[in-house]
């Protein structure tokens, strides 16, 4: 008999490959290849014969009652949700190391176990002791709150049939291991194994699911992706571990809306839900200081205003000018400078470049461009944008200013924070009659208007 074929598979975007490569062709991480055993081959008798028997229904009589999220009583988890965790349903919570993912699930899992669920963490990353003292700098402990530490698949599998938990908790799906598969923990075979025999059983038995996945930028550890089709429900947790701010949205949620964000902080005794963060995006605000605008963000459903900044500097003779973005696209920051350069005259080429965003957090959406490009200008030119101006809109390679999305959202919010003005591309729509719309059409004229005095000088 012929030897079984071993496969490479990206452990980012799970693509096989015949033959290890140093870059996945698929999605071109690198590094990103590891080695799997081969599946057994289908089972005989996959004929048509073997199928049938399966009843369509009309999609108007399909029972929808089991579809009904549950408060876990961590309000803003539950919000996040849409109500709360689905009976049966499986959440993927992803995150960079340290930024929170076990606190918050311990959290969910004593205010359930508060209100009586017996419920059940499986800590296949930190010992008993560890896992302790951390709950217990969240309060009592109830003792319906069960604890099972060890790495090894059928060992949770047990508990959960043997408990009968009100709600799993795995923490993490990358360190559990199944004994019978081959590959160090966190390898895609793994993942995928543990990931889909726990899915079974959560389906089973009908009891809410929770994984924890790390996420690492250098994607060593079998990537999210692979465990993202099998799950109900992802959610992620951002923020910077230097900062206390912690977000937390759905980007795929079977069973409600996506795009609902939770705000948290970071406190000693856990995360706390945040109802005011412009003490942690707009606080320490200096206005009158050059390099900083306000953008209009919109993070999922909501829209945020949150501070730019930038700084630059003479660049040493002869060396290459460093930029430097932080919670920004590097690349991003790249293209917009040359066209900084080239379309707006603000002569970029031979300074340092330092950007970022306020508060630890990132900011992706092409509608950041204008406030970036116009804190850069204003810091080239020492003249500060005007304090009460908010700035969004898209800059494209010829210099112009394009439309974005949400418009309304975000104008609201820059009225209700109590910004006058708001610096927008040429055809965005009439907002809250107390925002000045200050309508440009390329980033030349942006950057004029900005940091004309006339402009500054009616601030208000
Ligand atoms: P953790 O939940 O372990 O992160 P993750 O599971 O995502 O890796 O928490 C990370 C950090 O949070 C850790 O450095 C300690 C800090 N922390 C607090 O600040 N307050 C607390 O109450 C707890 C439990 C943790
Ligand atoms: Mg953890």
């Amino acid at each position: 008999m012929a030897r079984p074929r071993t496969v490479h598979r990206c452990s980012e975007c799970g693509a096989s490959a015949p033959r290890w490569a140093g870059r996945c062709v698929a999605c071109g991480t690198w590094n990103s290849l590891v080695e799997e055993q081969p599946s057994a081959p289908p089972a005989a008798g996959a004929t048509s014969a073997r199928w049938g028997g399966e009843q369509a229904v009309p999609l108007v009589d399909v029972d929808v009652a089991g579809a009904t999220p549950r408060p876990t009583g961590l309000a803003e988890f539950d919000r996040v949700l849409g109500g709360g965790l689905v009976p049966g349903s499986v959440t993927l919570l992803g995150g960079e190391p340290g930024v929170g993912k076990s606190t918050l699930l311990l959290q969910v899992l004593r205010a359930l176990a508060t209100g009586g669920a017996r419920v059940l963490l499986v800590s296949a990353e930190e010992s008993a002791q560890q896992v302790r003292l951390r709950a217990e700098r969240l309060g009592d402990l109830p003792p319906t709150l069960l604890l099972l530490s060890g790495t090894d698949l059928a060992a949770a599998a047990r508990a959960i049939v043997g408990l009968d938990p009100e709600l799993v908790v795995i923490d993490s799906v990358q360190t559990l291991a199944d004994a019978s598969t081959a590959g160090v923990p966190g390898s895609v075979a793994q993942v995928r194994t543990c990931g889909d025999a726990l899915v079974r059983l959560a389906k089973d038995r009908d009891v809410p699911l929770v994984l924890v996945s790390h996420v690492t930028k250098e994607g060593t550890l079998a990537g999210p992706r692979v465990l993202e089709h099998l799950v109900d429900t992802v959610l992620t947790v951002e923020g910077d571990r230097h900062h206390a701010l912690r977000l937390l949205r759905a980007v795929k949620h079977r069973f409600g809306a996506t795009g609902e964000l939770g705000l948290f902080e970071m406190e000693d005794t856990g995360l706390r839900a945040v109802s005011d963060p412009y003490r942690f995006l707009l606080g320490d605000r200096r206005p009158g200081v050059p390099g900083s605008a306000v953008l209009p963000a919109v993070e999922g459903q909501r829209a945020l205003l949150v501070e730019l900044q930038a700084l630059v500097a003479p660049a040493g003779p002869g060396a290459t000018p460093r930029r430097s973005a932080q919670g920004l696209d590097p690349g991003r920051l790249a293209l917009l400078l040359a066209v900084l350069d080239r379309r707006a005259g603000v002569a970029v080429g031979p300074v340092d470049v330092f950007a970022s965003v306020v508060g630890g957090i990132r900011v992706a959406e092409p509608a950041a461009d204008l406030a970036l490009v116009l804190a850069v200008a204003s810091a080239c030119q020492q003249v500060p944008v005007p304090a009460d101006l908010a700035a969004f809109g898209e800059v494209g390679l010829g210099g112009e200013l394009r439309q974005v999305p949400h418009a309304s959202r975000r104008l609201a919010e820059v009225a209700r924070v109590g910004f006058h003005r708001a610096l927008v591309p040429a055809f965005t729509p009439d907002g809250p009659p107390d925002v000045e719309l200050v309508r440009v059409s390329s980033l030349h004229e942006a950057v004029q208007v900005a940091l004309a005095p006339r402009l500054a000088g009616t601030a208000g």
